[in-house]
């Protein structure tokens, strides 16, 4: 096989085009014992991808790095240790870490990295079901955090981002009235396609007068938040008694103190969320994707995706530092030959 490409970050930089070039890599040696190569067929970039590319991300990978930190592929060698079947299969890709890796046209990984998917998931949806929908379900359900109930109202920022919008859908599968805010007419359409109840457009109008208007006064129980600063400033002023505020995220770039008085006479939480910790836990990750799994497949979450060609990567990136991707930006690394549309 001829030299393959990837797509690496050998600088530092708020500009995606200087952050980023192609580069080739030699195909995958063959797997060791535990391990599968894998032909990456689509990758899924979010904020997080962005974060690292401009030195902002709270870990810093050593350069140059290859980003992707989750997609899809169909596995081409086993070894020793690993069921002979999996070749020819299409499954998840799943890589941690700062430096994740996964935007190359081929890949070594762990056999614990990949988990299955149906015959019938759409390639670009397959890619899009492990951050943001693992970051969503995990923070909304753990006892200690979110612990969303049925009838409960959840508020959700940045609601038709990747991690945001997996919130819209999972609040609505777990039984919750969901409350999306997003900015301009176009995420309003997508925030109601995701199935959330009421829409409020953060350029236009008090959040939290709507949010209180939505609520006969309550304000909303849980709160998920990937956007921070405004966003936190809004929640906390339409947040309900023992109301949890969930920290996810912070693509405002504002990291905001929290006036712990405040909690303490309006009687809410501030929780805050990372995923990694608990996704490295590999039978709860399994078992969280089970389920993602079964929802899909009961039409209970549909992942928006928005694609995009191997070669626009760096655009794909200014779009999200431009706050201009609906759902999931998803690369096609196989030029065209995806498994269905998402
Ligand atoms: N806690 C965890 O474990 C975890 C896991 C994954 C991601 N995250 C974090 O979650 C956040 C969102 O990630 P994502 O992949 O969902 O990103 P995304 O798809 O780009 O969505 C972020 C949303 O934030 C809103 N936003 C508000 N101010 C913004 C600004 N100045 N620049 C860009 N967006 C802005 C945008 O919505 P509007 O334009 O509608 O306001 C946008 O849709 C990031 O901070 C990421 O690092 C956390």
């Amino acid at each position: 096989m001829n030299s393959l490409r990837a797509w690496e970050i050998h600088r530092l930089s708020d500009d995606p085009e200087q952050a980023l070039r192609i580069a080739s890599c030699p195909p995958s040696p063959p797997p060791r014992s535990g391990e599968v190569v894998v032909d990456v067929r689509a990758v899924a970039l979010g904020f997080p991808d962005l974060l690292v590319s401009q030195g902002n991300y709270h870990e810093k990978p050593r350069l140059p790095c290859i980003p992707g930190g989750e997609g899809v592929g169909t596995v081409v060698a086993v070894g020793d240790s690993v069921p002979r079947e999996m070749i020819g299969g299409r499954y998840l890709l799943t890589r941690d870490g700062p430096a994740r890796g996964l935007l190359r046209q081929q890949v070594t990984l762990h056999v614990g990295e990949v988990l299955p998917i149906s015959d019938v998931m759409p390639d670009a949806v397959a890619a899009s079901l492990f951050i943001a929908y693992q970051t969503a379900f995990m923070a909304l359900t753990r006892r200690r955090k979110g612990d969303l109930r049925a009838g409960e109202t959840l508020l959700v920022h940045g609601a038709a981002g990747g991690v945001g919008s997996a919130a819209v859908e999972l609040g609505k599968a777990f039984g919750a009235r969901v409350i999306a805010v997003v900015r301009g007419a176009e995420k309003m359409a997508a925030a109601l396609r995701s199935g959330a109840d009421a829409v409020v457009d953060s350029a236009s109008g008090s959040i939290v007068d709507r949010v209180l208007a939505e609520t006969d006064g309550r304000g909303a129980d849980v709160v998920f938040d990937p956007v921070g600063g405004p966003a936190l400033q809004a929640s906390m002023r339409c947040i309900a008694v023992e109301g949890r505020i969930l920290v996810v995220g912070f693509a405002s770039g504002e990291r905001l103190p929290v006036p712990t008085n405040h909690a303490l006479v309006k009687n809410y939480s501030v929780i805050g969320f990372r995923t990694r910790p608990f996704r490295l836990d590999e039978a709860y990750r399994r078992q969280v994707h089970d389920q993602l799994v079964a929802l899909y497949a009961q039409g209970l979450i549909r992942p928006s995706c928005q694609l995009i060609g191997f070669n626009d990567v760096p655009k794909g990136l200014r779009q999200l530092q431009d706050r201009a991707v609906t759902g999931r930006l998803v690369v096609d690394m196989t030029e065209g030959r995806f498994a269905g549309d998402a």
